[in-house]
């Protein structure tokens, strides 16, 4: 078995975590979280998405979560779907954008309503438009393992899409195990696979812990030679366009594991605590 010195763990509940929320969670309660979490030590975290507030109404307070972002100096990535969130994001002076593209077509079509190929043509012109502002991209690959619409997943679907990301020049790739039904057998063969065809693209694993296999498919991940992991705060999450799905891995408990196996993250597990009861209190 191998295990990494260090690992990083980026933290996305204050954006997958909260978007599947049915309350609105208030404005200031957001900030609250995201200010906490930015306290244990966290480098990372996915604060916000620039979609239509019918489609996702948690999120409908992007722009004020930037600015606060930006006010307390945090590395921030914000989801941009399409142009018009990539001008709002420039507009509101995001750094980290994350661009999302399903590997099943009717996930695809559901969630941002393009088909994957009409997607694939809107990055070419957004990774452009975002390179010309310096922006660091983050490409999202969803239901790379299975699909609630279509069932099984091939890899020459998740390639695809993989592969346009890589030729025009995104930074990092993150594999989403969107409704959480991988195995640590899938996940160790696709990761290998794709750090075999893509030697020099960094890799995130995402997983959403439906089945209780998360923790296991992030010790399967590692062994295939991955080093970036997104988790949720209080494992809050899922889409809401990926029936069935329920939160991502729990930042708290996927820190511990690490830790007990001394593989570093740069996170306080007292200050992660404190995150944690608070993120569960906003949901209660
Ligand atoms: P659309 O209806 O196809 O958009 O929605 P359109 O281009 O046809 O425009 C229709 C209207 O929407 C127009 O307004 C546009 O201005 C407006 P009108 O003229 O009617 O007043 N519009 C927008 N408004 C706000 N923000 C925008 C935007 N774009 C157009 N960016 C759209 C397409 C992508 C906007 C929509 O389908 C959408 O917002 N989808 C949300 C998808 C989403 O957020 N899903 C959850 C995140 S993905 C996820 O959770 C998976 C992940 O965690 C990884 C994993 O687990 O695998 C990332
Ligand atoms: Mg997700």
């Amino acid at each position: 078995m191998y295990f990494p010195k260090e690992v990083e763990i980026i933290e996305v509940g204050p954006r997958d975590g909260l978007q599947n929320e049915s309350q609105f969670v208030p404005t200031a309660l957001k900030k609250e979280l995201i200010k906490k979490l930015s306290a244990t030590g966290v480098r990372r975290i996915e604060t916000a998405s620039f979609v239509h507030p019918r489609a996702v109404p948690q999120m409908a307070d992007a722009q004020e979560i930037v600015e606060f972002c930006k006010e307390i100096n945090l590395d921030f990535i914000v989801l941009t779907p399409n142009m018009k969130a990539l001008q709002l994001a420039i507009d509101a002076g995001v750094k980290q954008i994350a661009v999302f593209v399903g590997a099943s077509e009717t996930f695809n079509q559901k969630n941002i309503n393009r088909s994957i190929e009409e997607s694939l043509q809107e990055c070419v012109n957004m990774f452009a438009k975002a390179k010309e502002h310096n922006l660091f991209i983050r490409g999202y690959v969803s239901m790379c393992f299975s699909c609630p619409y279509e069932g099984a997943v091939s890899f020459d679907q998740v390639e695809r899409v993989v592969r346009h990301f890589v030729q025009h020049g995104v930074d990092e790739i993150s594999i989403g195990d969107t409704n959480g039904q991988a195995t640590p057998k899938i996940v160790y063969e696709r990761f290998k696979r794709l750090l075999e065809l893509f030697p020099n693209t960094v890799f995130v694993a995402h997983f959403h812990d439906t089945n209780g296999f998360a923790y296991a498919n992030t010790i399967a991940a590692i062994q295939a030679g991955i080093k970036k992991f997104d988790s949720s705060i209080a494992g809050l999450g899922g889409c809401p366009f990926s029936p069935g799905a329920t939160g991502n891995i729990s930042t708290k408990k996927l820190v511990e594991l690490l830790h007990k196996m001394d593989i570093e993250t740069g996170i306080d597990e007292q200050s992660l605590q404190l995150a944690n009861q608070f993120a569960k209190q906003l949901i209660d």
